[in-house]
């Protein structure tokens, strides 16, 4: 069993990425379209955001029926057409296991509401009040009481993210039954596996004690629902039921998981996930609260990156765990405005960020739009789709007190609208996203940067499609140890990676300044540049942004 730690793992927000009939939507058809370019890249596996039925009050992952296709994307019909065609272009789909929450249009959920002694009540956390009020403190994770109350009973249900979202109560056998059997499902239909959302939240303490009940108002649980022992088993009953039969590719979400437990989760015989996301680089510069804490002013340095990067390879070569590198995603800013430079260098920083997550250890993910280095939109306020953006936008001005403008700019900067927007692919009428219009704007750049400018020689996407080919031609990019280079280097991070048939030197200035790195007295050749190729020298002078691998000798 080799497992699928050397795929290229390419992740579909199936909504913006390409609009087959002119109704402004992105769907399966237009996934279809565009599985040329995909197969060019060398992706092995798409992962697809949700595209299960759902009221979409947070696109998708609030799914009101897990057997069924969203009509905005298309058929049922359509989604094996789009499985079968995958497959032919060598590449496997991983579908979003959101098994957390259901919407609350979800039938289960309504059963529950209807009929408080009917077997779906379990399936869900209703509890009673507490001196008329919701049961604890908890917020939820987009701000707000994480209880809502059913009318009807007078009780609480839990709901940790939208309020309609409603959280599934694992403990119930049959819930658990059921889950495992819509896994097997779509398994049977042949995807390849999961990418499972939130899944270090699905236990939750038996007793839903307040958190820090000495704190007015209400507290986000954090540690209360993140990482519970009891996650384990049901994962490894989850791994015996269904994963292991299958020998699925699994990924975990973990909210705010720290790197033991990633290694938990991880390591192969422990029996439960292949790999798990971090998120330690996505919240760089956020305060303790997450991606709209700005109290740190989103400052950080490139000691700070290179630090968490380092201490995530480290901690899981020295441990045997495993992670899923990504640099952005459908929750986070793009990952050039964030990281790189989207005004001067754009393209420079979207090939040396693509170069630092293709060469790293673990297994890559790469984003739609990464591959053109696409990047933030500043979308005004009546622009936002996105609920986490708009609620949160009014709790920083009602708790937070900002005053507006400033609210209005942490919102632009880390809103989930801006990986949201259309992926640009052509410089033609909604950069060929779509012929009607598009549900989201387009970012106004798309006349500079879309897939057609970047696939030209020294474009941002001619340069992944090299980093891709290079990663799988070079087994050691996958499996090979990690060690940092001229760690104290304030602007450049290089790091070898190595096994018993070669060593790979990795050098990439992370700034828009010239810098020089420190690397070893070595013979190298140069495999891959971002600035074409580069002679080895122990001390190297990069230009802005510019990153280099060498085969050393
Ligand atoms: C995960 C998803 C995010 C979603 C949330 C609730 O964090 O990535 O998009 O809003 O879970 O399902
Ligand atoms: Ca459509």
């Amino acid at each position: 069993m080799t497992g699928h730690k050397k795929s290229i793992v390419y992740q579909i927000w199936p909504r913006s990425f390409c609009d087959s009939n002119g109704d402004g939507i992105g769907d399966l058809n237009g996934i279809r379209s565009k599985l040329d370019h995909l197969q060019n890249l060398g992706v092995d596996l798409l992962w697809l955001s949700p595209v299960y039925a759902s009221p979409d009050t947070d696109y998708g992952y609030d799914i009101s029926d897990y057997y069924a296709i969203h009509p905005d994307f298309g058929t049922m019909a359509d989604f094996d057409a789009l499985l079968s065609e995958a497959e032919a272009h060598g590449i496997g789909l991983v579908m979003d296991l959101v098994a957390n929450h259901t919407s609350d249009q979800h039938a289960w959920f309504q059963a529950a509401l209807q009929d408080k002694s009917s077997k779906y009540r379990d399936y869900y956390i209703f509890r009673p009040g507490k001196d008329g009020k919701a049961p604890n403190n908890w917020m939820s994770f987009f701000g707000g009481s994480a209880w809502q109350k059913d009318e009807k009973s007078g009780e609480y249900y839990l709901t940790t993210f939208t309020p309609h979202q409603c959280d599934l109560n694992w403990e119930n056998d049959d819930l658990r039954k059921d889950v495992y059997d819509m896994m097997r499902f779509w398994l049977d239909k042949g995807v390849k596996g999961f990418r499972m959302d939130v899944i270090n939240t699905i236990k939750k303490p038996a007793d839903f004690p307040d958190k820090d009940p000495e704190k007015k108002g209400l507290q986000f649980p954090g540690e209360l629902i993140c990482d519970l022992e009891g996650v384990h088993d049901f994962l490894k009953e989850m791994h015996r039921e269904v994963l292991e039969p299958y020998a699925c590719f699994t990924v975990g979400e973990g909210a705010m998981t720290g790197q033991a437990s990633v290694i938990r989760y991880t390591k192969p015989e422990n029996k439960e996930l292949e790999m798990m996301f971090q998120f330690d680089l996505a919240l760089l510069g956020c305060g303790e609260l997450g991606k709209f804490d700005f109290r740190k002013f989103y400052r950080w340095s490139i000691s700070d990156f290179k630090r968490t990067i380092d201490a995530w390879q480290r901690a899981m070569q020295e441990d045997g765990g495993w992670v899923g590198n990504y640099l952005s995603n459908h929750d986070q800013p793009r990952q050039v405005s964030r990281f790189g430079d989207d005004k001067r260098f754009r393209r420079e920083s979207a090939k040396a960020l693509g170069l630092l997550n293709l060469t790293l250890r673990g297994t890559p993910f790469i984003y739609q739009g990464e591959e053109i280095g696409m990047t933030n939109c500043r979308l005004g306020e009546s622009e936002w789709k996105d609920y986490e953006a708009i609620n949160t936008y009014s709790l920083l001005q009602s708790m937070m007190h900002l005053p507006k403008i400033i609210a209005r700019r942490v919102i632009q900067n880390m809103t989930r609208d801006n990986a949201r927007t259309p992926v640009q692919w052509n410089a033609e009428k909604n950069a060929g996203f779509t012929a009607g219009t598009p549900w989201l704007k387009v970012n106004p750049n798309y006349m500079e940067v879309n897939l057609a400018a970047e696939s030209r020689p020294g474009g941002v996407a001619d340069f992944y499609k090299k980093a891709v080919a290079l990663r799988k031609a070079h087994d050691v990019l996958t499996y090979g140890t990690y060690a940092p280079v001229d760690f104290e280097n304030k602007r450049v991070v290089a790091y070898t990676r190595a096994d018993e048939t070669e060593t790979l030197l990795i050098a990439i200035n992370l700034t828009g300044k010239a810098a020089a790195a420190r690397l070893p007295e070595a013979e190298g050749t140069c495999l891959l540049g971002t600035h074409g190729a580069r002679e080895y020298a122990a001390s190297l002078r990069l230009a802005p942004f510019e990153g280099a691998v060498f085969k050393l000798r």
